[in-house]
Order: C-alpha cells, then structure tokens, then sequence
C-alpha cells in the first residue's frame, strides 16, 4: 500500500521553488544531438525522460503519487485514479470530488481510444429560465455562485467508472496516498496559500468552507504551514471503503442533501442516485497524416481542435515559422471561425443534436480556408456561426499519464472557477462546483467566459452543460506520440491546439512547445489576446493587419508526455507554480 508521512512531503516541497523548470530538468536531461568534443544543448527547455511511465500533472506530489502507482504495476488508469483523489486533496481549488470533468484512456493491446464523460448534470428541477430575474435580465450572483450554482458532481462516479473498467488496483489502494495527504496534511504551497487569499471574502461566506481553509480564528494558512483536512480524510475513506456509492447514495450523499435543504440548493437524493457516467465515441480528426483524437460533445473541445486543425491544414505554418506574424494571424483566423460555430452549435448532444461530421469536415474547414484573408483579419462582426450546406479563472486542472505498456490517460476535471461555488460540503470537508454556469442562462448572452450560446446549450433538468476541456491524444503512424490537455476556461481549445502546432508543424520538443508563447481568439469579443512574451514588433505587424490586441495573463497550463523513439518526454507547464513531471522508475 501507498503512505506518504508529513515528512517526506516536507523534503518534497521545500525543493518544490526549483521543481518546474530546475529539478526536472537537471535530473534527467541529455545533450541533443550529434556528440562533440563540447556539450551543446539545442533547446532551452528540457522534458523529464524515462523509458517505465510517466506523470504529469499541476502537483508534483500528484505527480509522485501517479508515478508510485506505475512503480507498482498499477496501469495508466490506475494511476490516474490515485493522482485525481490526490489532486482533491493538494489543488483543492480545482482537484476534486465535488466538480466534473472527461477522460480519455488509450488501450493499447486494444489499440483503442475511450472517451469517458463524467461531466456534472443540471439537477432535475434545473430549467431554462432557472437564473433569469423578474425584468428577464440574469441573477448573476446565483448563476456563478453559491449552492444554486451547482451541478450533481460525476468525478466520484467517472474515477469509480474507469478504475472498475479499465484498472487492475483497488480503489482502497489507490486512494490511500490521497487519504493520508488529507489526515496527516500537506505543507502549504505559496500557491495554494495565495490562491485562497484572493478567494477570502466567497469562501469566507460558508461556514464549512471557512471551517475547512482557514485557521479557526479566520486567519490564513501561511506557505510551509501543515494543512490538514480531516472531514476530507473521512468522506475519501468512505468513498475508498463503499466505492461510488458511498457519495451517491450513501453517507456523503446525506451531507452533500443536507446542505442543499439548508442553503436553497437544488440537489436532491434521486439527482445524486441517478448521476451516471457515459462512455462516448472520441472525436478522430487527422492533421498532417497524424491521428488525432479528443473529447466529444457535451465537450467542444474534440470538435473544435479537429475544426480548427483543419483549417490550418491548408496553410503551411511551418514555412511561416513559430511565432511570426503570419502564422499567429493564420491561428487566429481559425479560433474565430471556429468559436462563432461554438455558438451555435454545441450542446449536451443527448439534448442537442450536434453536427459534428459536418464542423470535423475536412470540406467545411477548406470552405473557411478560402475565406480567409492572409493579410487582414475579419472583423467578428461579419463572421456568423456557419450554416449547414474575459477573464480566466485559476482552475481545472489537466494531468497525463503513461506507462510501460503504452496505455495512456488524459484527464482534465474541475470544479469550474477556482473553489467553484465556494460551498463546503458540511462534515464532509468538499468544495461544490458551480458548473451550472456554462450553460447560457439565456440565449443569445454569454456564459461566465464570455461565451455566447443559445439553445444548443440552454438549461433543461438532466442536461449537460457544455464544455470546453479538451484531453487530447495524438497517434502518429498508429502509435501513440502525445498526450496533452490543459484549463482555462474559454482558452483551453486554443492552448491545446497551439500545443499540436507547436509539436508537429514547428518540431519544438514538448517542454519548448509548453514554454511557447501564445494567444487566444474567442470570436466574440473581437479581440486577440497575447501573452506578455509575444514580442513587439510581431503585435505591430499584427495590429496593422486589423487585430485588436490585447495583452492578458498566461493561458492554460498544459501538462503533457511526448512519445518518441520508445522514450517518454514529460513537460510541466511552468505558467501555474507546483507542476511537475515524474518519470516511473
Ligand atoms: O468546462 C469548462 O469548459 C469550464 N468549466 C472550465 C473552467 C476552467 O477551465 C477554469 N479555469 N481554468
């Protein structure tokens, strides 16, 4: 069985400043390239190598714990288990057991992708006008926050699901690491400290949050301070001891109603009992003769990644090169089309019949292909969703795993915004999500993100709510060769697909294409946003072109492993603090 002491994870973190680009990379990095009388390194950025499986995730004691569980034996799935229950106790603001989120597990005996879909569900008496104020306009306090905000929660279910279909260890045995991490607590991170600051006042508002984040005076947990969440150790141990149901029908799912009642939620027992997790076909798209395969609907990430891929298909980026004007314009051109068909178009599809052939056509992306001006952009404003014929919150969080046999996981859950609705579960020691708004609480307006949507993603009891999480898997010549995915919000689409661009148009190794700066274009509103590090002289090409630029904080944070010449690369993505890539040893 797998134990983690307080101690050990002392020594873990007081190296964890240097973890991201250091540790990892001093530790098993080579000299690319043909030997000389002198070590030369071609790239600055070096991915964790190992030949025996590998972990990445945005807690390198998630990391740790994945990685042990390989060390064992356990497969892909296995580990993936044992980092999602451990990303619920170390990321409590976007690993959890109280959000959602889909997976994508590669069989490769089977050499068979599945798309695991254990996204939350509208309760039962969820309708479309559920947030809409007497004057019509939207309750925003209650779609965003708060327990009205919240979704019946799929992670417990998802996990449970995988591990009995696709896993060979227990559930006890892979959720220990996570039970003792919250009995015997974790030393606080900067980043977790921090990230709990900023979020004081919402959390502060429920008594079980306040009881769970913060010292019993109110003061704040300070970086290298012991973090213990004990009614968190319970819920997870009667999880591993009774399995899904503990959660759904059981004990927790007393608590988790119980809350509900007091505070106006709308969950109820039946909700909780009839949560069930769908397995779906992938999304397959191909791109420069390699495979790729993503999240289907009630996700729009699969169908749009494909969308815009192909787009891009007709344009040769890798003549552009990396970064120039030409080619950012070029990715640019793709997101918009593709999010004004976001729109319209994407929805729960067992409400919604999305047409996903169609937005995947290689036909339809030649059509927006030919619409495309090189040399200026198109404003938003003459772009329509096609016809058949603002802010990013800190979480979600992404992990990829693989291991010695070739199976592989994607994995990206959340509990929407950072802490989500800022509702503990009393006694049980869980954050809610606040899900319920990513749907568009009225057609026509824009959900949380900024997004518009319509009927394809309106509110109706049992329905989805549209997402844009996109794990992502990449075959090349039938093997596997990427495992990627990423959070933030309305931006994840994009950071995954520059992160395939990057890999296979500008041949970057995966911690350079990590680092790679990049941008974001959502249709609506018509601006381009660029990271800090895109230089000058390109955003003034790109202005003069006809952009709205606009400088925004870090996008994503892509935890991948890249697969190549029977090696396994691992790259954190160093823009949110902790991550880190373990090779199995
Ligand atoms: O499912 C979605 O698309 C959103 N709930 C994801 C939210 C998110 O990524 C927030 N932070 N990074």
């Amino acid at each position: 069985m797998l134990t983690f002491c307080p101690k050990q994870l002392l020594v873990i973190l007081f190296s964890f400043g240097a973890v991201s680009g250091v540790y990892a990379a001093d530790a098993t990095s080579v000299p690319q390239k043909k030997p000389s009388s002198i070590i030369r390194y071609d790239t600055i950025h070096h991915p964790v190598k190992s030949n025996s499986g590998m972990v990445v995730s945005q807690r390198i004691i998630a990391s740790e714990v994945g990685a042990s569980v390989l060390a064992q034996g356990g497969n892909a799935v296995d580990a993936a288990v044992a980092v999602s229950y451990a990303l619920a106790v170390l990321l409590p603001r976007a690993g959890n057991i109280g959000g959602g989120g889909f997976m994508l597990v590669y069989l490769k005996d089977q050499d068979k992708t599945i798309a695991i879909d254990y996204r939350e569900t509208a309760p039962k008496l969820a309708h479309k006008d559920l947030y809409l104020l007497a004057d019509g306009s939207v309750d925003r306090k209650s779609y965003r926050s708060g327990l009205r905000s919240v979704a019946v929660p799929g992670t417990v279910a998802g996990m449970d699901y995988a591990l009995s279909k696709y896993g060979t260890m227990s559930l006890k045995a892979v959720m220990q690491p996570a039970i003792d991490l919250a009995k015997n607590g974790f030393v606080m991170d900067y980043d977790t400290a921090s990230a709990i600051a900023t979020r004081e006042t919402m959390l502060k508002k429920d008594a079980a949050a306040r009881a769970t984040f913060f010292h019993k005076d109110g003061s704040l947990y300070k970086a290298s301070e012991l973090f213990v969440q004990d009614d968190l150790a319970q819920t997870l141990g009667a999880i591993a001891e009774h399995g899904a149901d503990a959660f759904y029908k059981g004990a927790v799912a007393d608590q988790i109603v119980a809350k509900m009642v007091k505070g106006g939620g709308l969950i109820s027992h039946a909700d909780l009992a009839n949560y069930t997790v769908a397995e779906r076909n992938p999304i397959v798209g191909s791109y420069r003769g390699q495979k790729i395969v993503s999240m289907p609907p009630p996700s729009s990430g699969g169908v749009h990644v494909v969308q815009m891929l192909n787009i891009l298909e007709n344009f040769n980026l890798q003549k552009m090169g990396a970064g120039s004007a030409e080619s950012l314009h070029l990715v640019a051109e793709s997101m918009r089309y593709a999010y004004a068909d976001r729109s319209k178009h994407l929805g729960d599809p067992d409400f919604y019949k999305v047409p996903v052939d169609w937005l995947t056509s290689k036909d339809y992306a030649k059509q927006i292909a030919n619409k495309i001006d090189l040399k200026r952009a198109t404003p938003s404003s003459e772009v329509l969703p096609g016809k058949k014929s603002k802010y990013e919150s800190v979480d979600t969080t992404h992990f990829s795993v693989v291991d010695k046999s070739g199976n592989a996981v994607s994995n990206t859950y959340t509990l929407n915004f950072s802490f989500g609705s800022g509702a503990v579960v009393d006694g049980a020691g869980f954050l809610l999500n606040n899900e319920m708004t990513d749907f568009n609480a009225k057609a026509g307006t824009a959900d949380a993100f900024g997004l518009i949507g319509g009927a394809a993603n309106s509110i109706l009891a049992n329905k989805r709510p549209l997402s844009a999480m996109t794990p992502t898997m990449v075959f090349d010549n039938g093997e596997l060769s990427i495992v990627t995915g990423s959070p933030g919000g309305s931006r994840i689409i994009n950071a995954v697909l520059q992160q395939l661009i990057n890999v296979i148009d500008h041949n970057m190794n995966i911690a350079d294409a990590t680092h790679a700066p990049r941008i974001h274009h959502q249709w609506q509103p018509d601006r381009l946003e660029v990271e800090a590090s895109i230089s000058p002289d390109t955003k003034a090409i790109l202005r003069a072109m006809g952009h709205t630029i606009k400088e925004a904080g870090t996008m994503g944070s892509l935890q991948s492993i890249l697969l190549e010449g029977g090696q396994l690369n691992g790259a954190s993505d160093p823009r949110r603090p902790g991550a880190g890539a373990i090779g199995a040893q």
